[in-house]
């Protein structure tokens, strides 16, 4: 009888329907009861051979067993879309009332943080900290420094010439010019900032680079006053031990002059790519002041003598930390700079 087989069905698929786990399973009740090919429209085929009595009842519950089941599926399916906003609601919940997390602080470039030390240090022993161009005029860079045009030191430093006639600094020794310009002996400065030379990089050289300049003016400076403050300068940096070396070096712009190196931190004097295998880094070049510098700056050589040098403060933080590769200092490469 099509009205008992109407009820059966709407009772099993009603059952299925809550019993259903998923949208999936719903879609697939829906087709086998309610689908064009579906158990009702079965049903409905085989009640065209019922008396017209029978029919018009049967018809009647075939519809409403069809409402009743469209409605079950339609609401079960709201429930699982409810259940599902429910979970994602739950997965993105905020305690607004909870501490936010915090910025990572950045922190001090190396370089600027041992700039600062040693900056510190001159000025607690009378220094000033000067500032100069880094684009800078060749009088300063060179002639000023007794380093004339045709003077082969000018090739040891590879210049980025401008159009206009004035350079990158290639140094910071023109600071020194500058600041003989401005101020009267007795004098005592520094001047850290950024170089530029013309040449290949590699795990030691870096095209641009950081320096510090320093120069006492007084009456009587000697050797004995440079070595006092050079050795004050090492101490505070890498407070420990530190091999060094003296030889002598030549600048036109201080005589006698000197080289002083240390023993390389990154091989511990047995060879490595930064020192060139030679176990020994070239940190601070230095100096008496020649008389043709102080003349040149007005300067009686007679009265006033004085010393100068100048630290590769880039490799001095890489001695520091021992970083074995100096391109990384400018890379800007955050895992790098946050070791720091
Ligand atoms: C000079 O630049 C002189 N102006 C230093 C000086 C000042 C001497 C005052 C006497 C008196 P030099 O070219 O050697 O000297 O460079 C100084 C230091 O800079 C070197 O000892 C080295 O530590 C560093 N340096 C030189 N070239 C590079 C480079 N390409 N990359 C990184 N550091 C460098």
């Amino acid at each position: 009888m099509p009205e008992e087989k109407i009820r059966a069905l709407r009772e099993t698929a009603l059952a299925r329907i809550s019993a259903a786990r998923t949208v999936e399973e719903l879609e697939a009740i829906r087709v086998e009861a309610l689908g064009r090919k579906g158990e009702l429209a079965q049903i409905s085929k085989e009640m065209a051979k019922l008396a017209p009595e029978n029919r018009a009842r049967a018809g009647k519950l075939l519809n409403s067993a069809k409402d009743a089941l469209e409605e079950a599926l339609e609401l079960r399916k709201r429930e699982f879309e409810q259940a599902a906003l429910s979970a994602r609601l739950d997965a993105e919940w905020v305690d607004l009332t909870l501490p936010a997390p915090g910025l990572r602080p950045g922190s001090l470039h190396p370089i600027t943080q041992i700039q600062r030390e040693i900056e510190d240090l001159f000025v607690s022993l009378g220094f000033m900290v000067l500032d100069g161009p880094e684009v800078e005029t060749e009088y300063h860079n060179f002639d000023a420094l007794n380093i004339p045009s045709e003077h082969p030191a000018r090739d040891a430093q590879d210049t980025f010439w401008l159009t206009d006639g004035n350079l990158l600094r290639t140094h910071t020794s023109p600071v020194q010019v500058r600041g003989m310009e401005r101020f009267r002996p007795p004098l005592r400065m520094i001047a850290p900032g950024r170089v530029f030379r013309n040449e290949s990089v590699d795990a030691s050289h870096e095209h641009t680079f950081y320096q510090l300049e320093g120069m006492m003016i007084d009456r009587d400076v000697s050797v004995a006053h440079l070595l006092y403050f050079m050795k004050a300068l090492l101490r505070e940096i890498f407070r420990r031990e530190v091999t060094v070396r003296l030889r002598p070096g030549f600048f036109p712009f201080v005589e006698p002059g000197f080289e002083l190196d240390i023993q390389c931190f990154i091989c511990g004097g047995a060879g490595c790519p930064v020192c060139k295998h030679s176990g020994w880094v070239e940190l601070l070049p230095c100096g008496l002041v020649n008389p043709n510098v102080l003349r040149t700056s007005r300067i009686d050589p007679d009265t006033w003598s004085g010393f100068a040098f100048g630290l590769g403060l880039t490799r001095l933080v890489m001695m520091r930390y021992e970083i074995d590769d100096i391109r990384l200092l400018e890379s800007g490469d955050l895992r790098f700079l946050q070791q720091f």
